[in-house]
């Protein structure tokens, strides 16, 4: 943590706990100190400690002790056909492409990085399954809880891990004994569970199997961790992929795609990393973009739901000098094309005006993150009225794990236009994600009201495209979760 910062930390000794987490396992610091001290207390506990040199000490020299420390700081959430869309990229174009390209009798190799408790590997090899690739496949499943890798094997699962809307095709395959599931073994048998710490250089490794993949999911857990991992990881994780091979990522993680040679897919729900093959002539079924894309493509201009009245503008606001229509079509039309430096270079070029600005952050989210986060924060000085601007800076700052700064931003935003129903969603996520769950489910809530108030078919404003019908939908499967989480932690 770098000993900037004590604030909300009851003890020096906690801080030291979180620095050498950051050096052993590539972790962010905390964004929720309380939490991270109630973590770092049981996991003391647990060891019979209660002073913090002790500790420290045991944690250096007992690799047990810090795994179960990382328990604590992580959070292994997760169930079966999570991100639905993702198992139809593999099921619609991976292995399509592999069959092509390795012939029906290749061995399909999957890897789910960060497996939790088996929810996404048992998915992966059900999948697998329904394709008839029963002997033909392996899918492997790391963690670096050994914790839930137990619990991965047991296989024995609840509803809550049914909660996402595909579950469905996995009670084939389950069941029931009192109140919980269990896998059938057949299942079970197709996937391979081990430890393994993604921060540690000791991967890609024919030992552990972990090498040759055809596709990997590693979703939800770059999250947790720093730059100089995310890019370490970044480039394992390529070097794990076959030729051809496919990396899918989840919707928060970090963007990757400069860290590593990958070829950056552009899907309607996000980026897919390909390690291409020499010659392959697959890339060219794929619409392709050149470096990642943190951010949605601009989504048409659409006018807030419900009007109101903006704040006085601060008296040092420089007057509005409105860019030429043709100089904003042609940026927007470069960020639509995927050639962020371009659109970079003509948005840039009207810093007077709040939405071209807009436009070249969203481009420039796609070359540099933290970049694109000052150039946001900048732009929002010169535009104090621009809630568009807000809004884009709490989704980067959220894509880079600061989450108070992230609500700051959101809330600055909701500020400036309360009707912005896209950021009472993000801040529910960010809400969530800081463990105010009451104010999550407030926040989906009122996006949810907002949507629900619209024609199901109006676009929304800032939504990419988004109906008010669908976002509605989300927003109140998003409340759901929680209020179900809240009654079973209840029971
Ligand atoms: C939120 S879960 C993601 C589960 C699953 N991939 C999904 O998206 O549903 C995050 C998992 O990452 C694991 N994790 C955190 N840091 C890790 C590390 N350094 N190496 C391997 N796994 C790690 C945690 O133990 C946890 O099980």
């Amino acid at each position: 943590m770098s000993g900037d910062s004590t604030q909300g930390w009851r003890h020096p000794g906690y801080l030291a706990v979180i620095d050498l987490v950051a050096v052993r396992a590539g972790l962010l610091p905390p964004s929720c100190p309380a939490a991270a001290m109630e973590g770092i207390d049981r996991a003391m506990a647990r060891a019979g400690l209660s002073d913090f040199p002790a500790y420290l000490a045991q944690l250096e020299a007992d690799i047990a002790m810090l795994d179960d420390l990382l328990v604590e700081l992580t959070i292994g959430e997760t169930y079966f056909f999570r991100n639905p869309e993702h198992f139809q990229f593999v099921r619609h174009q991976v292995l399509p492409d592999v069959q092509r390209r390795r012939g029906p009798a290749h061995v399909v190799r999957a890897w789910s990085a960060g497996c939790a408790s088996g929810e996404e590997p048992y998915s992966l090899a059900v999948l697998l399954l329904e394709e008839g690739y029963g002997e033909k496949m392996e899918v492997r499943a790391t963690d670096v809880s050994r914790a839930a890798l137990a619990r991965a094997q047991v296989a024995r699962y609840g509803e809550w891990s049914l909660r996402g809307t595909e579950a469905g095709r996995m009670r084939p395959f389950l069941h029931l004994e009192g109140k919980r599931y269990t896998l059938d073994a057949q299942v079970r048998a197709r996937v391979h569970f081990d430890y393994l710490n993604l921060a540690d250089d000791t991967w890609p490794s024919q030992a552990h199997g972990i090498w040759g993949m055809d596709v990997i999911f590693c979703r939800n857990v770059l999250i947790y961790f720093n730059r100089s991992t995310i890019e370490a990881v970044a480039r394992r994780l390529h070097a794990s992929l076959a030729d051809g091979g496919f990396l899918i990522t989840g919707p928060s993680d970090p963007t990757l795609g400069t860290y590593a040679p990958f070829e950056t897919l552009l899907t309607d729900w996000g980026i897919v990393y390909h390690r291409p093959a020499a010659g392959d002539a697959s890339r060219r079924s794929f619409p392709s973009v050149p470096p990642p894309a943190p951010l949605p493509p601009l989504p048409p201009r659409v006018p807030p739901p419900v009007a109101v009245t903006p704040p006085v503008p601060a008296a040092t606001a420089p007057p509005p000098k409105p860019t030429t229509p043709a100089a904003l079509a042609g940026a927007r039309r470069a960020l639509e094309a995927g050639d962020w430096r371009e659109a970079v270079r003509l948005a840039g070029a009207h810093p007077e005006d709040a939405e071209a600005e807009a436009v070249a952050v969203r481009a420039l989210a796609n070359l540099d993150a933290l970049a694109a986060v000052r150039r946001c924060a900048e732009a929002a000085l010169r535009h104090p009225l621009a809630a568009e601007l807000r809004y884009l800076e709490a989704l980067l700052l959220l894509g880079l794990g600061r989450l108070p700064e992230s609500e700051r931003a959101a809330r600055q935003a909701l500020y400036l236009e309360p009707s912005l129903a896209v950021a009472h969603l993000m801040l529910g996520h960010i809400l969530r994600r800081l463990g105010d769950t009451t104010g999550a489910r407030r926040a989906f809530h009122t996006a949810e009201s907002l949507c629900a108030s619209l024609p199901p078919e109006t676009l929304v404003a800032l939504g990419d495209g988004e109906r008010a019908g669908h976002l509605a939908e989300v927003a109140r499967a998003e409340r759901t979760r929680l209020e179900k989480a809240r009654e079973e932690v209840r029971e």
